[in-house]
């Protein structure tokens, strides 16, 4: 197995809140251990195109605190193609970077997967999503501050619906995954969450909403996870609006409001640790691992698993709960 000296890092897909802390925390290690550490700007399309960057300790000081990602990040088409790829690795051999380590969701992880087995480059990853939609961790960067952005704006939504006794439908990310829309849902008081794993129909639907209503207040808030399939808030307002006239409904699209904003300390410590630790996973030659935070341990996840969609589940029981709690 060759010597790593140099590792590259790079940020990929959507950006989320912790990116820059996970960033810092991996040159800040890296370098403790005596490694040189190169910067790859805009995800995969930076090292199909040569755009790096040296990393020293003080380029990623004061931006713990920041949102986004001081790399850049994008989608990149080239990379799915085999010659997208072996450009990447031209790249890597011109800079001297002999190792990556790739912070993103699944898209960027499956990308490097395929990339590690077909090149074979040792690459840790780090899960960097809003969604957490990956398997083998509780958690993912950036999940906490999304959650906590829905809240308050949420809470703010409350206070029109509660002075109007209206009915909001507040759609939020998740990609195809629910926990954004369930757990945003439990923790602002909604009377429902919609969710992608749980197949709501209107009718059970219309009899959330009625226990909503019934209560004093006389307003409602339901959580909707987009949904290309369904169409999310709007075609569910829509169908609402048909069999429940009496309500009065609104549509609220978060939107990318969602990936902004500074991390919160969760995110920042989770960050730092799982950064950290994947310049020690490194040194412990480990490769094509993500690396996860499981009942507050860290873990190594093989990629296949972190990527796998049925490998972890939503607690649909909590769908329940929403419910329970909204009486
Ligand atoms: O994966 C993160 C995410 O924010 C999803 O929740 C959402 O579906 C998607 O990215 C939006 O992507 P874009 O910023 O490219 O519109």
């Amino acid at each position: 197995m060759a010597t790593i000296k140099c590792i590259g890092i790079l940020t990929s897909g959507g950006d989320a809140p912790g990116m820059n802390a996970a960033i810092r925390a991996v040159t800040r290690r890296a370098i403790y251990s005596g490694y040189r550490v190169k910067g790859i700007l805009r995800g995969y399309k930076g090292l199909v195109a040569d755009e790096i960057i040296d990393l020293q300790s003080d380029s990623v000081s004061n931006i713990i605190q920041q949102g986004g990602t001081m790399l850049k990040t994008a989608r990149c088409e080239e990379f799915m193609t085999e010659q997208g790829r072996r450009a990447a690795y031209e790249t890597m051999k011109k800079q001297g970077i002999d190792a990556l380590v790739v912070i993103g969701g699944d898209g960027s992880l499956t990308g490097a997967s395929i990339f590690a087995q077909e090149f074979d480059v040792p690459i840790v990853g780090l899960p960097g999503t809003i969604d957490n939609d990956l398997g083998g961790t509780d958690t993912t960067i950036g999940y906490d501050t999304a959650l906590n952005t829905i809240i308050e704006a949420v809470d703010k939504l409350r206070d029109t619906a509660t002075s109007h006794e209206r009915l909001f439908f507040v759609e939020v990310m998740g990609h195809t995954a629910g926990y954004l829309a369930l757990n945003s849902a439990i923790a602002s008081g909604a009377e429902a969450a919609i969710i992608p794993e749980m197949h709501t129909d209107v009718d059970q639907l219309g009899q959330l909403i009625n226990q909503g209503f019934r209560k004093s207040k006389n307003s409602a808030i339901v959580l909707v996870a987009e949904n290309p399939q369904t169409g999310g808030a709007m075609a569910l307002a829509e169908r609402v609006k048909q069999e429940f006239p009496q309500y009065e409904a609104r549509v609220t699209i978060l939107g990318h409001i969602q990936r902004g904003g500074s991390p919160t300390a969760i995110d920042r410590i989770l960050a730092s640790r799982l950064g950290a630790a994947a310049i020690g996973a490194l040194l412990e030659g480990q490769r094509n691992v993500m690396m996860g935070m499981r009942n507050g341990q860290i873990v190594y996840v093989p990629f296949s698993r972190a990527i796998n969609h049925h490998e972890k589940s939503i607690d649909t029981g909590d769908e329940d709960l929403v419910r329970i709690l909204s009486i």
